[in-house]
């Protein structure tokens, strides 16, 4: 029997700001899901936070964007929503974008990330969860470690990874239809290097092992501007890796991450600073940020899940954790000059727009 991996996440509302959601949301979900359990729809379930978003980890045999599944988690996030309601919590129900339900949550504001496997005798995984930043964020870490013998030693020291990877990338700023590519490395290398290096518009989706054709990872694609048409709340991505044996080790696909890159997300989803990495259940902070995100590291045996090991929660990270605060103050303190704020077609909020719209009107000719 096939065993599938589905994590879908979504901001129901938060306490003090955009910040955490409240222990009575998270209670609210794991009821939920607890119950899924012991009606058989889930195998086993873990429910967990990272900033203002709540991701719901789901084990099932049902296979990928299955409607029980997904309409599960939707009731689940219209149930957590109803408790920032009645608690007078910040942006309920902020990432429903939809009114009704309709079969798959894609395209209705949650995240989801989905991988359907056959499981080895051990199954370890990673599930990476985001928060203030756009799915882009996922490109620079997992081409790293899934392309790049700077990160994944496997590629030259393990003769079953020597065939490399191929990588499914989607322009997500194709609102009307899933419009993808899928190529390879080593062969496409510079293709990949020139779509990636636009996270904003070019997002990897899934990578699957070219020897085996098992897949390997999955990457929520959802942009919510692109869906709403105005700033909802940045995109907030999801991330499941398997890892080890044919796949980059646990720590390979960690490796990246040391850089604690620029992306773009933060305050107002609109300036750039460096993704921290941050242990499960932590919070939203500084400037509305900065953009954070956790690593929980599983097996799955026969649908059980074991407990997690918080990856992220180990003393190298702590000098990350500063290298990355030191990276977004540098970048912070240069304000809304230049890089340190999104370009005109990234920003979130409409403000700039209409007060250009209102200075072009004073603008005058000079005649010479
Ligand atoms: C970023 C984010 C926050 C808000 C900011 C203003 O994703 O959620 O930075 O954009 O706190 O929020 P509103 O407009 O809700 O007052
Ligand atoms: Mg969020
Ligand atoms: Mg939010």
């Amino acid at each position: 029997m096939k065993t599938t991996i589905s994590v879908i996440k979504a901001d129901t509302g938060s306490v003090g700001g955009h910040n955490r959601p409240s222990n009575a949301m998270l209670a609210k979900a794991q009821e939920q899901v607890d119950m899924a359990v012991q009606k058989g729809l889930l195998s086993d379930a873990r429910i967990t936070f990272t900033g203002d978003d709540i991701a719901l980890l789901m084990i099932h045999g049902k296979g990928v964007d299955n409607p029980d599944i997904h309409k599960l988690a939707w009731d689940t996030f219209v149930a957590t929503t109803a408790i920032a309601k009645s608690q007078g919590l910040y942006g309920a129900g902020q990432d429903l974008l939809k009114d009704a339900f309709s079969g798959n949550v894609r395209g209705m504001g949650p995240g989801s990330a989905e991988i359907e496997l056959e499981e080895r005798p051990a199954e370890p995984f990673v599930v990476f969860a985001a928060d203030k930043c756009g799915p882009g964020v996922f490109n620079y870490p997992l081409f790293e470690a899934f392309a790049n013998p700077y990160h994944n030693a496997g590629l030259l020291l393990a003769p079953e990874m020597k065939d490399g990877f191929t990588f499914t990338i989607m322009d997500v700023n194709n609102v009307d239809a899933d419009r993808v590519i899928t190529l390879k490395v080593p062969s496409d290398y510079y293709d990949i290097c020139t779509l990636l290096r636009d996270p904003n518009h070019y997002v990897i989706e899934s990578v699957t092992e070219n020897a085996s054709g098992l897949q390997a990872a999955a990457s929520s694609t959802s942009r919510l501007h692109n869906i709403s048409g105005k700033y909802v709340g940045k995109d907030d991505p999801v991330a499941i890796v398997r890892t080890q044996k044919t796949f980059p080790s646990t720590g390979e696909i960690l490796s990246p991450w040391a850089l604690a890159h620029f992306t773009l997300g933060d305050n107002r989803g609109s300036h750039h600073v460096a993704v921290m990495p941050v242990k499960q259940n932590s919070i939203i902070s500084f400037f509305d940020g900065p953009t954070i995100v956790s690593a929980a590291g599983y097996c799955v045996h026969e649908g059980k899940l074991t407990e997690a090991v918080d990856l992220f929660d180990q003393p190298f990270w702590d000098l990350i954790r500063t290298k990355a605060s030191e990276k977004t103050l540098s970048i912070r303190a240069q304000g809304f000059y230049g890089p340190a704020m999104a370009g005109m077609d990234e920003l979130e909020y409409t403000g700039v727009v209409q007060n250009l719209k209102r200075l072009g009107e004073k603008f005058v000719i000079r005649q010479k």
